[in-house]
């Protein structure tokens, strides 16, 4: 069995694995992509032709869809990243977190278990439903403390509670039918593609744009950042060689308060890209309103993943930001199609001929 499946690989870590698993493994990836806001097929351009890439626009909410996929590809494993994925959306209409997060991944489940079900006893024990997931499930830290694969569940946000509903999906499907599956719980990533609604892409976006830079409350709420490739290379790793039933925590030992985060981007792009009239780019920050039930602190204890897999992260918060920064600057195009909204009809321009429906 040459081909695994990846769900929500138009987006912005789904793509990044892609990218990933095409480079530097043998699989076929077939990439199970609704195409909602987040979905961005302009971000794996460079595979629009590359024969171990098959995309099809599909919803994980429909069963008989992800049926025929099953049946017409025969995969020896499911990367699951499809989501509904930003925490202020989730506050504002979670129906959709529900309906993608919960609904659609207990749709992908039964279709799996289905599938799996059918297999010989090699290609059954093999197997490996591996789910993506985050550390917002455990809820909040307060000054101290880190987060470990047994903390307590206590999700805070529409968005972090959808998510912790699939993981408990998923452990289910595994006590109950035997599933095969691997669970990854990682923090903020940030890198190139990444949507501009989340803090880091919508800080340089505006940035750019000289537009105002909104800080939520104080600044002062933490979170442990993580560069997407590091992340996407400890996926691979735990689909190939994670245990079955087990959990495994992903972060960068990167501690940023937002305030950190903004005013060290503020220098770089002050470094790469001066304003005119030589005005500083901090000048633009702002604060806003806080974001009701505002986490205070995440941070992860990667250190089982380090032991068991021999996972660590590749860059410090300053190379991958300073990565990150660059990419930015270097892809004017890609950031104008998705403030255009153009980005949404590359499908039908350039895509129409990769995809199975
Ligand atoms: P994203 O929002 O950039 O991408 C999500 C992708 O899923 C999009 O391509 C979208 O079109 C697709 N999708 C949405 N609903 C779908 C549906 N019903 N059927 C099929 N496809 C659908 O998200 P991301 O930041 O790349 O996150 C990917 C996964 O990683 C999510 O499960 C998220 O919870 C998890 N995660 C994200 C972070 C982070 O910092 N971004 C951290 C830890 C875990
Ligand atoms: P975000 O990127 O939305 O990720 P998450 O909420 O999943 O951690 O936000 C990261 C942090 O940045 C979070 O504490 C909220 C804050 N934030 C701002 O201060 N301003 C903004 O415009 C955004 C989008 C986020």
């Amino acid at each position: 069995m040459s081909t695994i499946f990846v769900t929500g690989g138009a987006g912005f870590i789904g793509s990044a694995l892609v990218r990933l698993l095409i480079a530097e493994s043998d699989w076929t990836v077939v990439n199970i992509d609704k195409l909602s806001y987040a979905g961005n097929l302009e971000s794996l351009a460079a595979l629009e032709q590359n024969p171990r890439h098959i995309f099809s626009r599909s919803d994980i909410c429909e069963r008989e869809a992800l049926d025929q996929l099953f049946a017409t590809h025969r995969p020896a494993g499911v990367i699951h990243l499809a989501a509904e994925s930003h925490v202020d959306r989730s506050i504002h209409g979670p129906a959709e977190f529900i309906q993608t997060n919960i609904v659609g991944t207990y749709t992908l489940l039964e279709a799996t278990r289905a599938y799996w079900l059918g297999l010989g006893t090699a290609e059954k024990t093999g197997f490996r439903f591996h789910h993506v997931s985050t550390d917002e499930v455990y809820g909040s830290l307060g000054e101290t403390g880190l987060f470990t694969e047994t903390t307590p569940y206590s999700p805070n946000s529409p968005y972090s509670a959808s998510k912790a509903s699939s993981d408990h999906l998923v452990r289910a499907w595994m006590h109950t039918y035997g599933l095969p599956t691997v669970v990854t719980n990682c923090s903020n990533n940030y890198g190139p593609y990444q949507f501009p609604e989340k803090l880091i892409p919508l800080m340089i976006t505006n940035a750019l744009a000289g537009k105002p830079l909104p800080i939520y409350g104080k600044g002062d709420n933490v979170r442990d950042w993580l560069y997407v490739d590091d992340h996407v290379r400890a996926l691979k790793l735990v689909f190939e060689r994670g245990l079955p039933g087990e959990t495994y925590n992903i972060g960068g030992h990167n501690e940023k308060t937002n305030l950190e985060v903004v005013d060290t981007l503020c220098a770089l792009l002050d470094q790469l890209r001066p304003r005119s009239g030589g005005r500083a780019y901090a000048e633009l920050k702002i604060t806003v309103a806080d974001r009701p039930g505002h986490d205070r602190r995440y941070a992860i204890d990667a250190g089982k993943i380090g032991r068991e897999l021999g996972w660590s992260p590749l860059e410090s918060f300053e190379t991958g930001l300073a990565k990150t920064v660059a990419w930015y600057l270097a892809n004017p195009e890609w950031i104008a199609h998705v403030v255009s909204g153009e980005y949404r009809h590359w499908m039908e321009k350039n895509y129409s001929n990769r995809t199975t429906e």
